[in-house]
């Protein structure tokens, strides 16, 4: 989980080293692995498997590989999984009558809304969905219970991506007490709870968001800098301090040559994979931050495998709390 950038995968600069880069693959099978014995017990004990229900409404193509990755891995690991879809078209209230059958059936566990909703639905439809479910099968950690528990630090279901970058930073020692922890984004899913967590290990945490002025000199103050804005290559070398650790939440696919190339250097293998494919994965912070970055984690293979692995974490805590 220590491994260097692949000569290929770094960008040049002279005398300059490539960041650490932190495996979110491997850290997330290490994290299944450790999963898989209380999954076994609990169908040992009770009969059945652990049980997740994803609600999936339209057809957001990202949305549609999320779902199906949270799926696959939480069926691969012995849970029961089960998608349930709403047509683009659907109702607020076709999305509450599922939730609330949900809710309902013993068999599921853990109910995971993914987001976003169409906008059909109407403002604030995600919010009353996520009010909607009972907090003790809420694996996002989005329901007020469950965001107040957080607050209060004394957390039980908590927003996934986060606590999948807490288990990065832990499992890579990487120091956060007394350290300045610069998040970038201020969303409910997960700038908001990253906050938190981070603050709960006693970094001292700055949220940085679109109206923060002069905002790479603020990141630039980061030991730890944490970037989930959803914007392809915003971060750049400027915005972070030489030997920080940078942490990638963003996952943007990326279809045209303007934006590829703004984000790639000529030559890089991204470039050659958009040429081939006509798109490309890139995350919020640019290629040069790698010289700079004292760890930085790769998109893919960084955060997203770590925000699975906790969906299959909060489905098994879920049903084990509801059990017992
Ligand atoms: N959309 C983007 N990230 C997430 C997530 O972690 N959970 C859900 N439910 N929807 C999302």
């Amino acid at each position: 989980m220590d491994c260097r950038l692949r000569p290929d995968e770094s960008h040049g600069g002279e005398g300059l080293t490539a960041a650490r880069r932190l495996d979110g693959t491997a850290c997330a099978a290490q994290i299944r692995s450790e999963i898989a014995p209380r999954i076994a017990a609990f169908i040992q004990r009770h009969g059945r498997p652990p049980g997740l229900g994803v609600v999936l409404a339209g057809e957001h193509p990202a949305s549609e590989i999320y779902v199906r990755n949270k799926i696959k891995t939480v069926a691969a690991a012995g849970c029961y999984a089960e998608l349930f879809r709403l047509s683009a078209g659907a109702t607020l209230d076709e999305a509450l009558a599922l939730v609330t059958r949900l809710n309902a059936r013993e068999d599921v566990d853990g109910i995971l809304v993914q987001s976003p909703l169409p906008e059909g639905m109407g403002p604030g439809a995600e919010q009353r969905v996520f009010d909607a479910l009972d907090p003790t099968k809420d694996v996002d950690g989005f329901h007020p219970y469950n965001v107040g528990r957080l607050v209060q630090r004394r957390p039980t279901l908590v927003a996934c991506t986060p606590l999948g970058c807490m288990e990065l930073l832990e499992r890579e020692k990487i120091p956060l007490r007394g350290r300045h922890a610069v998040v970038i984004g201020r969303s409910d899913i997960v700038g908001k709870p990253m906050a938190l967590l981070l603050l709960h290990q006693d970094a001292t945490v700055t949220i940085c968001h679109s109206r923060t002025a002069d905002l790479p000199a603020m990141a630039r103050t980061a030991d730890v800098l944490v970037a989930a804005i959803g914007r392809p290559g915003f971060v750049t070398r400027d915005f972070v301090k030489p030997g920080a650790t940078v942490i990638d939440v963003g996952i943007n696919t990326l279809t045209t040559q303007a934006e590829v190339f703004r984000c790639f250097p000529e030559g890089s293998r991204k470039r050659a994979h958009f040429a081939e494919k006509g798109s490309v994965l890139a995350g919020d912070v640019h290629p040069g931050v790698e010289e700079v970055a004292g760890a930085l984690t790769p998109v893919p293979g960084g955060v997203g495998p770590l925000t699975i692995a906790m969906v299959l974490r909060n489905t098994v805590t879920a049903a084990e709390n509801r059990v017992s």
